[in-house]
């Protein structure tokens, strides 16, 4: 685990350096300023004091005194902003590379996660990596330093007072035996509830329509509030127990000072010690006990941060489902040849279960030559979109293959195959920008001209105009501030900009009137002109321009080719057919 941290510190050494540095100096500051003290004391409190004498000398001590404690302050300003800037430097890098890891996952990552989740993981546990690196790498280092300084000082100050508050050490090792697992098992279970609470909240956020529509207002809240207990009562846990360690080591540190105070009284009593001496070590004793304590403190950090740190290291070993294969090169210029070649295809198969679902394919196989305009339809459920995330590779076949110009997916960069073809998904996703962002996403370097030339292709122009703000309009979260049609329409737009050799349609389901189905349809026309074409409809009146319809039934082809041919053939496609067009025309049970 530390060697996996060590990247996060190795390009900050130079920093690192002088933190352990600072650090030191003002440890090292603190013991002229308390023999300093010591001496002051002694050169007042001494029997045969003769203070004409030594009040010159006394005054010239407090002002190094005073020049001292400045520097120190000084110092340990700078110290403290180093660290600080440290810090921020680790969870910025830690964040970005989360962020980076993000986007190269695979959707069946995204499909077992809750978002709130991994929220959750970017917001705390990147936190936790740093004040790990902190509390385990940086200030052990400085406290063992401070610690052998003070050692050392104390043996020559009062070998016998630093024997006595050795004794206190072995104290200090049973506390954190009785605390420290505990301590551990409470924060792991902190973090779990903790991303478990963000994880639901996020969704039932995003739903909150349906719970006000269904009126489950009550039942989300107590159900919240169930969560939200569980989350309070691991947190009082934990703070109990950690509270137990930090009370435990500071009443030993408390301790200390009694035993000192005790002894020195004998010491001193019997002329075997000054008060100068008894300052010097009182004074020293915070130092000494303090990286012990600190000790304790910092493996609170530890224990607390673990299960975090474990979680995000964790995070960067979870392999993307569908990544570059080595030796993977980009696509050629693409002409636009398609073809699924027997290809088999389940869900599943990764964590938590690793099993399988229902095969979506037993041996799907169909052709799509260049500049070719095909439409594909079958019932619901039977793979439509999956034919689309199999040639976008969002997943990939189990066996046979998937291949452009004759190419296997699997064999090129995902970046080559995803500037090659376009996707409008079945509900696309309009971010929360302005209208013109949202279809320049499709290439961000286009001119506003050419932004404006794919919204009229799409038909969306005219009414880009009537929004108040026009071009600029806020879409809202998700497109919220769109309709259905619009939303599809500004998807269009940014696929158009794009301009892919290969697209991919997935109609909408939501049934778009008459108009807007006329108006997308439009836009869908020009959009496929000259391109390789894969519609997938659910409306097969939409399918009257296509060169050629593929019906898909129970994983595999069942019909395949023109609308009329399919039509006259009186099977799957023709019983579908007469299905909507009844729906639609509705004609009396006995009206054929
Ligand atoms: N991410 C997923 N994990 C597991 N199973 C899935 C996943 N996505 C889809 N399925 C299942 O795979 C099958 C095919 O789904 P797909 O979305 O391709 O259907 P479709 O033909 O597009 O349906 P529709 O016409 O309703 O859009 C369905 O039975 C569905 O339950
Ligand atoms: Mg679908």
């Amino acid at each position: 685990m530390l060697r996996d941290l060590a990247r996060y510190v190795r390009p900050h050494r130079g920093r690192v350096a002088l933190a352990l540095v600072l650090a030191v100096g003002t440890s090292a500051l603190a013991l002229p300023n308390i023999d300093l003290l010591g001496n002051i004391v002694y050169q007042i409190t001494r029997r045969d004091a003769d203070y004409a004498q030594v009040m010159p000398s006394v005054e010239r001590m407090l002002w190094i005194l005073h020049g001292l404690i400045a520097l120190r302050q000084l110092v340990s300003f700078v110290r403290d902003f180093t660290i600080t800037r440290l810090n921020e430097s680790i969870q910025f890098q830690v964040r970005l590379d989360l962020f980076r890891h993000l986007t190269e996952l695979s959707p069946s990552f995204y499909e077992r996660r809750l978002t709130g989740g991994i929220l959750a993981q970017m917001l705390r546990d990147a936190g936790a990596v740093n004040a790990f690196i902190m509390a385990v790498v940086v200030s052990p280092l400085v406290d063992v330093l401070t610690f052998l300084a003070c050692v050392s000082y104390a043996i020559w100050v009062s070998p016998s007072l630093f024997a006595a508050v050795a004794a206190l050490i072995p104290f200090y090792v049973i506390v954190f035996k009785l605390t420290n697992g505990r301590m551990m098992f409470w924060a792991k279970r902190g973090r779990d509830e903790f991303e478990a609470m963000t994880g639901h909240l996020t969704e039932r956020l995003t739903g909150m329509q349906e719970v006000q529509l269904f009126n489950a207002v009550g039942r989300e809240t107590e159900k919240f509030g169930g969560i939200l207990e569980r989350f309070r009562s691991v947190n009082v846990r934990t703070s109990l127990w950690q509270g137990l360690a930090m009370a435990s080591s500071a009443l030993l540190n408390a301790v200390g000072p009694l035993l000192v105070l005790w002894m020195s009284v004998r010491l001193i009593r019997d002329g075997r010690m000054n008060v100068g001496e008894f300052m010097k070590f009182y004074a020293l004793l915070g130092m000494l006990y303090a990286p012990v304590s600190r000790f304790i403190e910092v493996n609170s950090i530890y224990r607390m941060n673990v299960p975090s740190l474990a979680k995000v290291l964790g995070f960067f070993a979870t392999p993307s489902e569908v990544t570059d294969r080595p030796g993977a090169t980009p696509l050629p210029a693409v002409r636009g040849e398609v073809e699924i070649d027997h290809v088999d295809f389940a869900y599943g198969g990764g964590p938590p279960t690793g099993k399988l679902a229902l095969p979506v394919f037993r041996g799907l196989s169909f052709r799509i030559s260049p500049g070719e305009k095909v439409g594909i339809v079958g019932p619901s459920g039977c793979g439509k979109s999956t034919v689309i995330k199999l040639l976008a590779r969002f997943v990939d076949a189990r066996s046979g293959a998937v291949r452009i110009d004759g190419r296997d997916v699997r064999d090129v960069t995902l970046s080559s195959l995803r500037d090659a073809v376009g996707v409008v998904s079945q509900v696309p996703f309009i971010f929360k920008a302005s209208i013109r962002e949202n279809i320049l996403y499709g290439r961000p370097g286009a001119s506003f001209e050419e932004v404006v030339a794919a919204a009229k292709a799409a038909n969306i122009h005219e009414e880009i105009l009537g929004f108040p703000g026009g071009y600029e309009s806020d879409a809202g979260e998700r497109g919220a501030m769109l309709s259905g049609g619009q939303r599809q329409r500004v998807a269009i737009a940014r696929v158009l900009l794009r301009d892919p050799r290969i697209l991919l349609l997935d109609e909408a389901t939501s049934a778009l009137d008459t108009e807007s189905e006329r108006l997308v349809q439009q836009a869908v026309d020009r959009l496929a002109e000259g391109k390789t074409c894969l519609i997938v409809a659910h409306r097969l009146s939409t399918l009257t321009t296509c060169d050629r319809i593929v019906v898909l039934d129970e994983g595999r082809v069942v019909e395949e080719g023109p609308m009329q041919a399919l039509l006259d053939r009186g099977g799957l496609f023709a019983r579908l057919w007469r299905m909507q067009t009844e729906a639609h025309v509705a004609r009396p049970p006995d009206g054929r």
